[in-house]
């Protein structure tokens, strides 16, 4: 594999996504991770990563004791190049001004460019700069205003860029870090059958003969999942699938055909009856979430009882929910509606979680050579509490049938007018507000319902997508003709912040 060392930049998850794309094995280490914990990842090369230090600062963080005397090629990223150089005995400055942006090296060279021709446009996010080479190095490109852009020693096997060749703004660094492998001679054969065939070996090496027991949302990761453990133990696994009442329209039937015939030990739960009591005549939005869970777990909790026991439970944690950084995110930070937390103690599991090393990217392609359907599989992601939290205030079932209604024709829009690839996440809300209209020559009251479509990375930021005006009037139109209950519709210009994606 390659090791990638983070010191604290924004980009260092885009580093073991490009190595990953281009076939290796990489993984991300926080920055002062133990020579021990490196060896464990048995490193073909070593990345250090950029950061937001200097390498004068007080505390600025390097490799603990040993890591660079391994005899393994190592990439220096921004700061991680100013680090090797001063480590090393070059020097280091604090550059008049930061070089932000777009820059063209003037001239590039030596082993990390090979191959490369023609203009090489680099991104730069630096104000420190390497001013001295130390001994054994030499430059083998420069900007206009940095002398010093990419370093290398290569008898020690030593190289630094100080732009960053992982972003999309530095077209070219794809092959720069195709170059950086080939040094490392680190194999590259991560695609996604490779994949498969590993994650299966995987879990039969830990469930041996035991039994897995494992909630399917509907979600790519958890359909995925379920694939894949089909193949890996076929009837050793039960998944279970709860269908709250809370779901989209035709989702249920959707989800049974796309697992059942992969051979998918599907149980479908109709527990429509309890959540609807559960939640009658509830109306605050996080008491309905606490409501749901405890449902949730309730049903899950009987069907682990009815078919089981089990020895383990699967769940699709994924990389970026694991992944031990110089941010700190913790080895464990799993999402609390990722986790089915708070099982009785006669139903401890042990985990199976075979996603853990992968990105989202990653398990959608495996998802598509597993077989599932490209509807589930480019799916946006929906909440688990579902309709519930689109259903303004107290549920009934009248009322979450109107908003499913409106979110068919909402969604089928955007997929007949090509928009849905383009927004990370669209939904309709269906509002408590009832206002006057006329429909033919007959006064209305009806409800409003909201639209809503962002676009986001993350969804912890969002901005509302910028959706043409003829298909807003035409999903409008639609709406009102083909859903009695609407009389008026509106969409959601407002970003996250100061709105949340979700109503409630
Ligand atoms: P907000 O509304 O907080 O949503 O901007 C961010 C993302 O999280 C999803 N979301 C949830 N997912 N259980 C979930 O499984 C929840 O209670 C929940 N609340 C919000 C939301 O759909 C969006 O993708």
């Amino acid at each position: 594999s390659v090791v990638i060392l983070d010191f604290g930049s924004q980009f260092t998850r885009l580093i073991a996504r490009r190595l990953r794309e281009l076939g290796a094995y990489s993984v991300i280490l926080p920055g002062a991770a133990s020579l021990e914990r490196i060896l464990q990842e048995k490193p073909q090369g070593i990345v250090l990563s950029g950061g937001p230090s200097s390498v004068y600062d007080a505390g600025a963080p390097k490799p603990a004791p040993g890591v660079l005397d391994l005899d393994v090629p190592v990439l220096g990223v921004c700061y991680g190049m100013q680090f090797l150089a001063h480590e090393a005995g070059g020097d280091v400055k604090r550059a008049g001004k930061r070089e932000y942006g777009k820059a063209d090296l003037t001239r590039y060279g030596g082993q990390l460019f090979e191959g490369i021709q023609g203009e090489f446009v680099a991104w730069m996010s630096h104000s420190d700069s390497v001013t001295q080479l130390p001994a054994g190095y030499e430059v083998v490109a420069e900007t206009e205003d940095t002398p010093v852009t990419a370093i290398e020693n290569r008898a020690a096997r030593r190289y630094g860029v100080q732009f960053h060749p992982e972003v999309v703004h530095t077209p070219k660094g794809g092959q720069l870090l195709a170059n950086f492998l080939t040094i490392c001679g680190a194999a590259r054969d991560w695609n996604a059958e490779h994949i498969i065939e590993e994650l299966i070996d995987g879990v039969r090496a830990q469930v041996g003969d035991g039994r897995v027991l494992l909630a399917i949302s509907g979600g790519v990761d958890s359909s995925t999942l379920g694939l894949l453990l089909a193949r890996a133990i076929g009837e050793k696994l039960t998944a279970v699938f709860i269908d709250h009442g809370l779901l989209r329209l035709g989702e249920r039937e959707q989800v049974e055909a796309a697992l059942k015939p992969l051979g998918v030990n599907l149980i479908t739960v109709d527990a429509r009856t309890e959540f609807m009591a559960a939640l009658d005549g509830v109306s605050d939005p996080e008491e309905k979430r606490k409501i749901i869970g405890r449902e949730f777990i309730r049903a899950f909790e009987r069907e682990a009882r009815t078919h089981g026991p089990f020895d383990f439970l699967a769940q699709g944690t994924l990389y970026p929910d694991v992944i031990e950084s110089a941010g700190g995110e913790g080895a464990a930070n799993i999402k609390s509606h990722h986790n089915v937390g708070g099982l009785p103690d006669d139903l401890q599991f042990k985990l199976v979680e075979p996603f853990r090393t992968l990105f989202k990217d990653e398990v959608r392609a495996l998802a598509a050579l597993l077989g599932l359907p490209e509807h589930i599989r480019m799916r946006h992601p929906f909440p688990g509490p579902g309709l519930a939290i689109r259903c303004l205030g107290a549920i009934s079932e009248d009322r979450l049938d109107i908003l499913r209604r409106v979110d068919d024709i909402f969604i089928s829009g955007l997929r007949e007018f090509g928009l849905y690839d383009g927004c990370s996440q669209a939904l309709a809300i269906l509002t408590p507000i009832q206002s006057v209209g006329v429909m033919g020559d007959e006064r209305t009251y009806s409800y409003t319902a909201a639209l809503r479509a962002v676009t986001t990375d993350d969804f912890m930021t969002a901005e509302w997508a910028r959706l043409p005006y003829e298909f807003l009037a035409t999903m409008s139109n639609r709406i009102v003709n083909q859903v009695h209950e609407i009389n008026r519709v509106v969409y959601d210009i407002t970003g996250k912040p100061p709105a949340t994606i979700e109503w409630e």
